[in-house]
């Protein structure tokens, strides 16, 4: 039977990948309703009303969106993390969440290494840098994107560590990386940590000052994970004291202004999140966000569901 799905991202696909979107739903007789750059909630909360699909990138799929998508029976997060999602308001609703695990990691694992060279560059500014071959990078959390730091690490000649207490040690090391026993091992140890964690209860706030002053001297934090997973007030207290330590950020933290106050050019924070914000990432997470719908309503597949 023929559906409606909305997709609605703050932050614009490619047009490339809104137009595989629309062929694939096309080609299911489904209807695609876009909504594109929004500024306010209410043309979300309007726009899903009738819809029975919907696809998001970043966007807020509050417990108020949910209720207002009155005919809606799945909402996919093109992408990896869904700390955007109420997925609780959803399974009450019996909205079905999924994201498209692993579809924008390639994209996410380049940006880390944009901005680990621009750190270790001075920003281009024309002062001598250092090179990354050589260094050891601590990944901090061995998945999709973790894997692919790990591959491109190794291009550059660099050491690779990695923390993961879900993963087998075994299966990183097949990978020839160091799998370090505690988070305190890999941030002590590394020239570089990229943070490749999702935001959960468990992890909300988990870098610490504790954990920043225990880095290297001269070390570099890349975070394209998400703010709410570092403690800023420990990341002020840690980048000011230690004025060798180095931030590079594609999320904007809520302290920036005093954070480049206090720590200047050691800190490097990207306009807007754009890890995932390459033509690749968005045909292949957008396009699998609109199969998995297809399939879901077509085959009953579940398969990505994680409510
Ligand atoms: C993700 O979780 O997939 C990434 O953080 C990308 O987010 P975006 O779709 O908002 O760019």
């Amino acid at each position: 039977m023929s559906k409606t799905v909305l997709v609605a991202t703050e932050k614009p696909f490619a047009k490339a990948a809104v137009d595989g979107i629309k062929k694939i739903l096309d080609d299911a007789g489904y209807t695609l309703v876009l909504l594109e750059s929004y500024t306010d909630k209410a043309d979300l909360l309007k726009a899903v009303e009738g819809v029975d699909a919907l696809i998001i990138r970043s966007d807020m799929v509050t417990e108020e969106v949910i209720a207002a998508g009155k005919n809606l029976k799945i909402v996919v997060r093109a992408g990896a993390g869904y700390d955007n999602v109420d997925c609780a308001a959803a399974t009450k609703a019996d909205v079905t969440v999924m994201n498209t695990p692993g579809q924008n990691s390639n994209a996410v694992a380049e940006l880390a290494f944009g901005m680990m060279l621009n750190l270790a560059r001075k920003n281009y500014s024309g002062k001598a840098g250092t090179e990354l071959r050589g260094k050891t990078i601590g990944i901090h959390a061995y998945g999709n994107i973790g894997r692919i730091v790990a591959v491109i690490a190794k291009g550059f000649g660099m050491t690779v560590k990695a923390f993961d207490p879900f993963v087998d040690k075994s299966a990183i090391e097949a990978d020839g990386v160091e799998a370090v026993d505690s988070i305190e091992a890999l941030y002590s140890s590394c020239d570089y940590v990229s943070l490749h964690i999702p935001a959960t209860a468990q992890t909300k706030k988990s870098i610490n000052y504790d954990l920043l002053s225990k880095m290297k001297a001269g070390a570099a934090l890349i975070n394209t994970a998400r703010k709410e997973v570092i403690d800023e007030d420990g990341l002020i207290k840690a980048m000011t004291e230690r004025t060798d330590l180095l931030f590079g950020s594609d999320l904007t933290p809520d302290c920036l202004a005093e954070l480049t106050d206090k720590a200047g050019d050691r800190v490097f924070v990207t306009a807007k999140k754009m890890g995932a914000q390459t033509a690749e990432a968005n045909i292949n997470a957008g396009l699998a966000a609109a199969s998995q719908i297809v399939d879901f309503f077509e085959k009953g597949d579940a398969k990505f569901k994680v409510n």
